[in-house]
C-alpha cells in the first residue's frame, strides 16, 4: 500500500513522577530510574511529501512558542537520521505547530523527534521495524526513546533510553506552571551530588497501576529537585508559592523548570488551577493506557 502524501500527527509532552540518579557513567552520562508519563499537552507535526527531495522545517504562524528551525532542531536531525538509511532520494516539507514549552522538563524537543521518526518512517514508506527507530532515538538523546515506545507510561533506566511500559488505570490530573526562565538539563546534573541511599520507583509505579491519585502524591520524587533549585532561584519561588496556594506537595518534572502538583480529579484540578491563575498554571492530563 502507498504511503500518505501528507500526515499529521501528535509530538506530546511528557512529565516524571519519579526521577533517580543511580551513578555516575564513563560515558559522561548519568544511570537513572525514571517514570515517565505522556501527557495531553502536544503539538502537532504535518509531514508532507516533497517530490523534489528537499527537506524543510517550518513552524505555524499560530505556534504558542518561537523554536529554532535551524539543523540543531530534533526534528531536522531525526530526518535525517532516517535519510541516512534510505538510498532513495526522498524529501518533506515539516510543519509544526509548537505548544511545549522549551527547557521545561517536558521532553517536547525529544517527543518531536520521536514523532519525526515514525511519521517520516510511514511518510516515506520506509518500513523500518520499531527496534531500528528506537537504535535511532538513542543516537539522537536520552528521551527519545519512552515517545517512539506506544505506551502511556514506562519505566525508563540506563541514561533513560531502555524503555519498560508500565499500566496506568487513568485518568491522572496535574496542574503545572513555570518561572520566566527555564534550565539547562547539564546545568542541573552539574549541581547534582550523587545520593549514597537510591530511592526505588515501586510505590509510584502501584500507585498509576491503581489509578490511586493520593497514594501517587506520596510516592512522586525527583533527585534533581535540589541541583535544579540552586540554579534556578525563580523555580523556587514558583514551589513555595505553589505549596501556599494550593496547600500540597509540589514536585518538578525531568531537570525543570515545570513544576507540578498532583489531584484528585478534574474538579479538584480545576479548583487547583483557579487558584494559581496569577502563576498562569496549566492543567495537564493523562489517561488510561491501552
Ligand atoms: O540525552 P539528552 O540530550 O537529553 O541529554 C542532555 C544532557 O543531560 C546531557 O548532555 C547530559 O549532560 C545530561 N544527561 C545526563 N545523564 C542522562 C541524561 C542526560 O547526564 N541520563
Amino acid at each position: 500500500m502507498p504511503g500518505p502524501d501528507i500526515l499529521k500527527l501528535h509530538s506530546p509532552a511528557k512529565i516524571n513522577l519519579f526521577l533517580e540518579v543511580c551513578g555516575k557513567r564513563s560515558d559522561g552520562f548519568h544511570e537513572l530510574e525514571t517514570v515517565m508519563l505522556r501527557t495531553t499537552l502536544c503539538d502537532t507535526i504535518t509531514f508532507e511529501a516533497d517530490d523534489s527531495g528537499q527537506l524543510s522545517l517550518n513552524q505555524t504562524e499560530c505556534s504558542a512558542i518561537d523554536i529554532p528551525l535551524d539543523d540543531s532542531n530534533l526534528i531536522l536531525r531525526a530526518a535525517r537520521a532516517l535519510l541516512a538509511t534510505e538510498p532513495r532520494r526522498v524529501g518533506a516539507k515539516i510543519t509544526i505547530d509548537k505548544r511545549i514549552p522549551l527547557q521545561a522538563g517536558l521532553a517536547g524537543g525529544s517527543s518531536n523527534a520521536a514523532t519525526t521518526l515514525l511519521g517520516l518512517n510511514q511518510l516515506w514508506e520506509l518500513n523500518l521495524p520499531v527496534a531500528v527507530l528506537h537504535e535511532i532515538a538513542a543516537t539522537l538523546g536520552s528521551d527519545i526513546n519512552f515517545f517512539v515506545e506506544d505506551c502511556t507510561a514506562a519505566v525508563c533506566r540506563g541514561r533513560g533510553e531502555l524503555v519498560t511500559p508500565i499500566p496506568v488505570r487513568g485518568p491522572f490530573h496535574f496542574v503545572a506552571a513555570r518561572p520566566a526562565a527555564g534550565n539547562s538539563t547539564p546545568d542541573v546534573f552539574s549541581k547534582l551530588t550523587l545520593p549514597h541511599e537510591l530511592h526505588g520507583c515501586d510505590d509510584v509505579v502501584a500507585a498509576l497501576k491503581a489509578g490511586d491519585a493520593k497514594h501517587l502524591t506520596k510516592a512522586v520524587f525527583n533527585r534533581l529537585t535540589q541541583p535544579a533549585m540552586n540554579v534556578n532561584a525563580g523555580m523556587t519561588r514558583l514551589i513555595q508559592q505553589m505549596q501556599t496556594e494550593t496547600n500540597r506537595p509540589v514536585f518538578m518534572s525531568g531537570s525543570g523548570s515545570t513544576c507540578f502538583v498532583v489531584c484528585d480529579s478534574e474538579s479538584a484540578a480545576q479548583q487547583v488551577q483557579a487558584g494559581c491563575s496569577s502563576l498562569d498554571a496549566v492543567f495537564l492530563t493523562t489517561l488510561t493506557s491501552a
